[in-house]
């Protein structure tokens, strides 16, 4: 299988390509408008067919590049269940299983940063943790029904109990970090270790973050699956 790791400087967000050799069929979770050439580029370069963009939630931060690159390869974009966005051609359940040849894509429910958040289980050995686990941190909470008690029992119930060799890949890092794993966030998470749920409610409620510049423009053309109503 192909694995690869993609950054956006500017929102500093992973976009994650995985591939079937066998087939050269993929999938992109979480592209980033602004990235779409670079992303269209890659496919070409390897020869790949982009069949699915999925989605980890709806953003806050950025643009998605669903609705352009399903424009330009005719590919399916799919989201969380519960998440606003009725122009995705399908939406994923908690336990599902996306299937491409031989890769094995489960959706875990990881609600808390936003209340229709997914993390996927990438053929049992890596997780693409989106904004509820990062290296070191996690998502925040204080705005898109975010709900800080309920993103701790995602993490301490669903994430933390996936084996500990298990590999983790943010959706976003702003410390230069690109890899870690479970075993790892659950010794040394400085959000997770030594709090229980109350402490963690409480710690979230300081935290005291600026909006995302692009949160007035990115929620809504997120539910349009990126589409811009004015091209800029
Ligand atoms: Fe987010």
């Amino acid at each position: 299988m192909l694995f690869r790791q993609l950054f956006d400087k500017e929102s500093s967000t992973y976009t994650y390509l995985l591939a079937e050799q066998q087939t050269q069929e993929a999938i992109l979770v979480d592209p980033v408008l602004e990235q779409v050439e670079r992303d269209l580029q890659l496919l070409r370069e390897l020869g790949l067919s982009l069949r699915y963009c999925l989605e980890t939630h709806i953003h806050a931060d950025h643009i998605t590049g669903t609705a352009k690159l399903r424009e330009m390869t005719g590919c399916l974009g799919i989201v969380p269940d519960k998440a606003q966005a009725s122009c995705a051609n399908r939406h994923i359940q908690d336990g599902e299983i996306l299937k491409l040849a031989n890769m094995k894509i489960e959706a875990i429910a990881t609600p808390g940063h936003t209340d229709s958040h997914m993390a996927y289980l990438v053929n049992q050995d890596k997780v693409l943790t989106g904004d509820a686990l990062f290296i070191r941190g996690c998502g925040r909470t204080d705005f898109q029904s975010g709900d800080a008690g309920i993103l701790f029992d995602s993490v301490t119930q669903r994430l933390f109990t996936l084996p500990d060799e298990t590999l983790v890949y943010p959706c976003h890092d702003y410390r230069g970090h690109g890899v870690s794993t479970i075993g790892e966030e659950k010794r040394w998470n400085p959000r997770f270790v030594g709090r229980d749920r109350q402490n963690f409610i409480e710690f979230m409620a300081s935290v005291d973050l600026p909006e995302p510049k692009k949160i007035m423009e990115a929620v809504p053309a997120n539910e349009r699956c990126g589409k811009l109503l004015f091209s800029r």
